[in-house]
C-alpha cells in the first residue's frame, strides 16, 4: 500500500511578518518528532488584500475545504481608511472592504469552538508569581483550558453607525430602546451581541466532555448573566442543564469583571472555563499573560469538518523582517501540539511538550521575551535564542 494515501495534508497559512517566521518553525519541529503529513501552502493575509481586494482568496478556502486541517501563523489587520489607502491603485474605488481573514475563517467553515489551554510550564521566568501569607513569594500552578464561542455574541458582525430606519423602528419595539430615539443616526452605534442555543450547546458540551476526559473537576461560565440576562443567561441556564449529565464536575458561574480579579487572586483554582467570544477572548489574554504572555499562548479553533490551529498572538510587524528571527516560536509550537492530539497523535505531541518543558526549565535557549529583554536586532547579542535556535534545541531533546 502507498504510505501516502493515508498521511494527512494540512493547510499552511503562514500569513504576515511573524506568522512567516514561526509557522515553518513549528512544521520543522513536527516533521523531527516524526508525524508524517503533506503540507500545503495556502495564501492568507495583507499582501492578498493590497494586490487582490481579498485577505482570504477562494483558493485557500478551497484548499481547507478540501483537507480540513489548517495551521495558521498570523495576518495584519489595519483599520478600514488605512487598509482602502493600500490596496492595488486598478482596486480602490471598487468598494471593497477591508475584513479579518481570521475571524472570516472561523465563521465560513463553522469552526466555532475556540480551545485556548493556558498551562503553567515549570521553570518558565515568566510565570506569575504571588505573595502568600507572611509574604512568601509563591507561583501558582495554573491548568486552565478555555472553551471560547468563536462564531456569534459580539463578533456577529451585526451592527451599524447610523441604522437605517427600519432597524430604528424595531428597536422602538423595546422598552429601553426609547431613550435613545432622540439621538441623531450618526450619533448612534449599535453592536448587536447575538447567542443562539445550538451554539451554546455546543460549546457547553464540548467543554464538559474534555473536562470529564482530562479530569478537570470544574466548569466555570464566565459571562455576566445579571446584566446580559438573555445572552449570559442563555448560557448558562444551558450549562446548569448540561451539567446535570456530568454529576462529578461542579459547575462556577463566575462574572467576568469578577474573574479578571480573581485570576491574579487565585488562578490555580480553575479548571474548564467556558464564555462568549468576546468576554472568552478576554479571559483566555488574562490567563495567558499569568504563564508567559503571547509567546505561550496557543490556540484550535475547531468545527464540526474543519480545525484550525493558530498562536493567539498577531503578526508582531516590528518584528516580522529581522534577520535572525528572534520571536518565541512556542505559541505555534505548542498550537501544532493541538492539532496533533486533534489528529490522535498523543504520543508524538507529548514528546514536543516533554521537550518543550525540558528547554523551558533548563534555560539554555530562552528567546527575548523569557530573558526579559527588550525585542529588537540587540537582542541576540544579549544572549537571547533565535526563533531558530529555540526551535533545533527542541527538536535536539526530542526523544531523550
Ligand atoms: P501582536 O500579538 O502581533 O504583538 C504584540 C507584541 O507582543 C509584539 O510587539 C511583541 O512584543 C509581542 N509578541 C507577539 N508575539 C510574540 C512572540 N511569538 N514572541 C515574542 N513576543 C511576541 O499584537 P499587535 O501588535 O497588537 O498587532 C500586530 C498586528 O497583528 C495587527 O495588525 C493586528 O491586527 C494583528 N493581529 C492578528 C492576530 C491574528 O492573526 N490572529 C491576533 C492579534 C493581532
Ligand atoms: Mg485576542
Amino acid at each position: 500500500m502507498n504510505q501516502s494515501v493515508n498521511k494527512p495534508t494540512i493547510v499552511s497559512m503562514p500569513g504576515d511578518g511573524i506568522g512567516k517566521v514561526v509557522l515553518p518553525a513549528a512544521i520543522r519541529v513536527l516533521e523531527e518528532a516524526g508525524f508524517e503529513a503533506e503540507y500545503v501552502h495556502a495564501d492568507i493575509g495583507w499582501q492578498f488584500w493590497c494586490e487582490e481586494g481579498n485577505p482570504l482568496p477562494n483558493r485557500t478556502i478551497e484548499l481547507l475545504q478540501q483537507h480540513k486541517i489548517g495551521l495558521f501563523g498570523a495576518i495584519t489587520s489595519k483599520p478600514k481608511n488605512e487598509a482602502a489607502k493600500e490596496l492595488a491603485p486598478e482596486l480602490q474605488d471598487k468598494g471593497l472592504t477591508y475584513y479579518s481573514p481570521i475571524v472570516e475563517l472561523r465563521q465560513k467553515f463553522q469552526l466555532d469552538i475556540c480551545i485556548r489551554p493556558c498551562q503553567t510550564i515549570p521553570g518558565n521566568p515568566l510565570n506569575f508569581i504571588r505573595r502568600g501569607a507572611g509574604g512568601a513569594i509563591e507561583e501558582p500552578d495554573i491548568d486552565v483550558v478555555i472553551f471560547r464561542q468563536n462564531t456569534e455574541g459580539l463578533y456577529c458582525g451585526v451592527e451599524w453607525t447610523n441604522p437605517p430606519e427600519n432597524i430604528r423602528q424595531a428597536f422602538n419595539f423595546h422598552p429601553k430602546f426609547k431613550d435613545f430615539a432622540g439621538v441623531p443616526g450618526e450619533e448612534l452605534a449599535i453592536s448587536s451581541r447575538i447567542f443562539t442555543l445550538a451554539a451554546c450547546e455546543r460549546v457547553l458540551k464540548e467543554a464538559f466532555s474534555y473536562a470529564d476526559k482530562h479530569g478537570y473537576k470544574s466548569v466555570t461560565i464566565c459571562e455576566k448573566p445579571n446584566v446580559l440576562r438573555e445572552t449570559s443567561g442563555m448560557l448558562l441556564r444551558t450549562g446548569q442543564r448540561i451539567q446535570k449529565e456530568y454529576p462529578h464536575i461542579q459547575l462556577w458561574d463566575t462574572n467576568i469583571d469578577a474573574m479578571m480579579m480573581w485570576i491574579t487572586k487565585n488562578p490555580e483554582d480553575y479548571g474548564v472555563i467556558v464564555a462568549g467570544n468576546m468576554f472568552g477572548d478576554i479571559i483566555s489574554d488574562g490567563f495567558a499573560g499569568l504563564v508567559g504572555g503571547l509567546g505561550f499562548a496557543c490556540s484550535a479553533n475547531v468545527g464540526k469538518e474543519v480545525a484550525v490551529f493558530e498562536p493567539t498572538h498577531g503578526s508582531a510587524p516590528k518584528y516580522g523582517n529581522l534577520v535572525p528571527a528572534i520571536v518565541n516560536p512556542l505559541a505555534m509550537i505548542l498550537s501544532g501540539c493541538m492539532l496533533l492530539e486533534h489528529l490522535g497523535e498523543m504520543e508524538k505531541s507529548a514528546a514536543i511538550r516533554r521537550a518543550i518543558n525540558g528547554i523551558v526549565s533548563d534555560g539554555k535557549a530562552y528567546t527575548y521575551d523569557m530573558l526579559r529583554l527588550k525585542g529588537g536586532p540587540d537582542a541576540i547579542q544579549q544572549g537571547a535564542a533565535s526563533t531558530d535556535q529555540l526551535a533545533a534545541a527542541i527538536i535536539e531533546r526530542l526523544g531523550r
